[in-house]
C-alpha cells in the first residue's frame, strides 16, 4: 500500500487567495491528464489563459463563503513546508501546503445534467444530495497530493451526513474508456451517504 499524507480539509476562503491556487491547480492537471490518455477531458489550453476563468473562480470562492449558497469549495492541505513550485500560492497558513480541492453543489444539479432526458428519473427523484462537480490535485506538489481525492471525498461525505444528505452524486467524464469511473480514489472507500456516478457522456 502506498504511503499518503495526512490531510486537513477546510472551506475555501477569499482571504487565503484560494482562487489563485485553484486556477494554478487546474493548470497543473493538464500534463498529467495528457499522460494518462485523458487529455481531451479539459483540452490543452491552460485554465489560467481561458477568458473569464480566473474571475469566475474568484466569484465561486466568494459564493462558497456564503452559507446559503449551494456551491461549496473544499481545500485539502498537508502539514509541512511549502514546496518550491507551490510557494507562490502558500496562502495565509505558511505551515501548510495546499494540495487539492473539490467543488460541490448542495441539492442542485448543473444544467448539463438536469436537461438530459435519460437523467430525468434520477433528477426528479433527487432531493437531499451533494453533487461532486470537480475534484483535483495540485500536481506541482507531488508526492504530497497523493491520496487527496479520497480525503476530500471523506470530508464531503462527513459534510453530507452533518447536513442530512442521503446521496452523493459524482460527475465522471466517460471518455478515455470511462477509466475515471473505475479509478482508485473510489467513493466506496469511505462510509457516508450513498454514492452514485452520474455520467453525462463523453462530449462534456
Ligand atoms: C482525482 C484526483 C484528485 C484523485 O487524487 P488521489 O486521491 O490522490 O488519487 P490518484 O491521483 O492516486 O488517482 C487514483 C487513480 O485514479 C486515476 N485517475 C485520476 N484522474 C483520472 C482521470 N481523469 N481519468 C482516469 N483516471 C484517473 C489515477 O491515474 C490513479 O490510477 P492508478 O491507481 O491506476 O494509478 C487526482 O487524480 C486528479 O487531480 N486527477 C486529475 C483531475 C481529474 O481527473 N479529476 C476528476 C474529475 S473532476
Amino acid at each position: 500500500m502506498s504511503q499518503t499524507s495526512e490531510f486537513h480539509i477546510r472551506h475555501a476562503s477569499s482571504a487565503d487567495d484560494d482562487a489563485q491556487f485553484i486556477v494554478a491547480a487546474f493548470d497543473s492537471t493538464l500534463p498529467y491528464l495528457g499522460s494518462i490518455g485523458a487529455g481531451e477531458m479539459w483540452g490543452e489550453t491552460p485554465f489560467s489563459e481561458k477568458d473569464g476563468f480566473e474571475q469566475e473562480t474568484i466569484e465561486s470562492v466568494q459564493k462558497s463563503e456564503h452559507q446559503d449558497d449551494c456551491l461549496k469549495i473544499f481545500i485539502a492541505e498537508v502539514e509541512g513546508p511549502v514546496t518550491t513550485a507551490a510557494s507562490v500560492y502558500a496562502g495565509r497558513n505558511e505551515r501548510r501546503t495546499r494540495v487539492g480541492l473539490a467543488m460541490i453543489r448542495e441539492n442542485s444539479l448543473p444544467t448539463y445534467i438536469a436537461e438530459r432526458e435519460e437523467m430525468k428519473p434520477e433528477v426528479d427523484g433527487a432531493k437531499r444530495f451533494i453533487f461532486l462537480e470537480v475534484m483535483i490535485s495540485d500536481y506541482r506538489t507531488w508526492p504530497l497530493h497523493k491520496g487527496a481525492g479520497a480525503a476530500l471525498i471523506e470530508a464531503i461525505k462527513r459534510y453530507g451526513r452533518e447536513n442530512e444528505k442521503d446521496t452523493l452524486y459524482v460527475d465522471c467524464w466517460a471518455g478515455n474508456d470511462a477509466k475515471l469511473n473505475r479509478s482508485g480514489f473510489s467513493t466506496n472507500r469511505v462510509p457516508g451517504p450513498e454514492s452514485r456516478v452520474l455520467d453525462p457522456g463523453p462530449e462534456r
